[in-house]
């Protein structure tokens, strides 16, 4: 017992002098940081020579140098994506994504808003002039009207949910709320992704249907030349079974929706499907001298960007096309409704066609 105050002291004492030694030094330790990171002139680079000690104190210019330019160093993880530390392209591509193409797809979105509403004003309902008949004529099978709906159902979907993407987060979070803006844009984005295969199918399935009827010839050519009669009352130039304007818009969906669907898989499978590399290649021999060495990256990037633009190109285009098969002519939709027109109609817009469709008609009629 005897000898256990003097070693409790001593203890104490040791502990003491530990605690107080210990806590100079780290208050000594933290003035020593505190001045260094609050004189600014502590931090200066000297002669190549950086304040601290951990990994050497010379500043490597040149690797700093060759970090920030994007070159791709060595690594043994898989996917040599993680050799680049910064990327510069990517704050361009942001630029460009953000920038010229948000700000000109909105300003096309809207013109051609606002030139449906002056034409609508100007011109009216495009009416059948000769009133309806009472008969009907079969105008697409339920095969075609199938594929019809299934490109377009689809395609509307992609366009609501892109635009979303692009433009949603400026002003939905605001109007609905943030949570609800981050429900519907990861729900959108599943529906984006999914439904474009539904697109994929509808736009092949219309191009087989359709791609014969879709060939140019003259009578386009006297079509395009009257305006389609588009701006006169009494005037209908005659048309097959589309007219130069549908030929148009068939060639814009097959090629700008192949384009966009090809530009899609490359951002669905990231990494996996580069394109741009070997288009501009190809580009390049007719004198476009475009770069033809590109990192995977960039392919990503040129994809997302190629998608966006095509995809607002053609939501541009497909607004007038709606206006046109919906409210902006009479007895339009029923052709893609159940299929069946008013002769009358019919007439007055593919005057070729219903002849050939009745004396076609009127000959199995006969054979019978
Ligand atoms: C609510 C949306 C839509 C409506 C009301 C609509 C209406 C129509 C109608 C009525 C026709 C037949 C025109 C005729 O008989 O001559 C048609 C044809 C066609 N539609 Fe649509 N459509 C819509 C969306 C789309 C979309 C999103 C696409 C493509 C992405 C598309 C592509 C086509 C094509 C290629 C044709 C054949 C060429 C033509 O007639 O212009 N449609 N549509």
């Amino acid at each position: 017992m005897r000898g256990l105050i003097p070693a409790i002291l001593i203890l104490a004492g040791v502990y003491g002098a530990i605690s107080v030694g210990g806590g100079l030094w780290l208050t000594d330790r933290e003035a020593v940081a505190q001045s260094a990171t609050g004189d600014p002139a502590a931090g200066v680079v000297v002669d190549g020579q950086v304040p601290g000690n951990t990994l050497g104190n010379s500043s490597d210019a040149e690797l700093w140098r060759a970090i920030r330019q994007g070159v791709e160093g060595n690594i043994s993880s898989p996917g040599a994506q993680g050799g680049v530390l910064i990327q510069s392209e990517g704050e361009n591509w942001r630029a460009v994504r953000n920038g010229p193409v948000s700000k000109y797809g909105v300003w096309g979105l809207l013109g051609v808003i606002a030139i449906l509403a002056v034409f609508f004003a100007v011109r009216g309902r495009i009416t059948i002039e000769a009133g309806r008949s009472s008969q009907t004529i079969q105008r697409f099978n339920a095969l075609e009207r199938f594929s019809h709906w299934l490109m377009a159902g689809s395609f509307i979907v992609l366009a609501v949910t892109g635009l979303n993407m692009l433009y949603g987060r400026y002003f939905l979070p605001d109007v609905i709320g943030k949570e609800a803006f981050a429900i519907i844009t990861s729900w959108g984005k599943y529906g984006h992704n999914y439904l474009a295969f539904a697109f994929m199918a509808g736009l092949l399935l219309s191009f087989v249907l359709w791609v014969v009827h879709n060939i140019p010839n003259k009578t386009d050519l006297n079509w395009l030349l009257k305006g389609g009669g588009l701006f006169s009352k009494h005037s209908h130039p005659p048309a097959e079974k589309f007219n130069a304007g549908q030929k148009i818009l068939f060639w814009l969906v097959t090629l700008g929706g192949f384009s966009i669907s090809l530009s899609g898989l490359g951002l669905l499978f990231p990494f996996e499907i580069p394109m741009f590399a070997k288009t501009f290649a190809f580009l390049n021999i007719f004198g476009f001298g475009l770069p033809e060495q590109l990192t995977m990256m960039q392919e990503v990037q040129l994809a997302q960007l190629w998608h966006t633009v095509m995809g607002l190109v053609l939501t541009i285009v497909i607004v007038g096309h709606i206006y046109i098969g919906s409210v902006g002519m009479e007895g339009a939709f029923d052709a893609m409704g159940d299929g069946e027109v008013d002769l009358n109609w019919a007439k007055e817009h593919h005057e070729l066609w219903v002849k050939k469709t009745l004396s076609s008609q009127a000959s199995s009629d006969g054979s019978k």
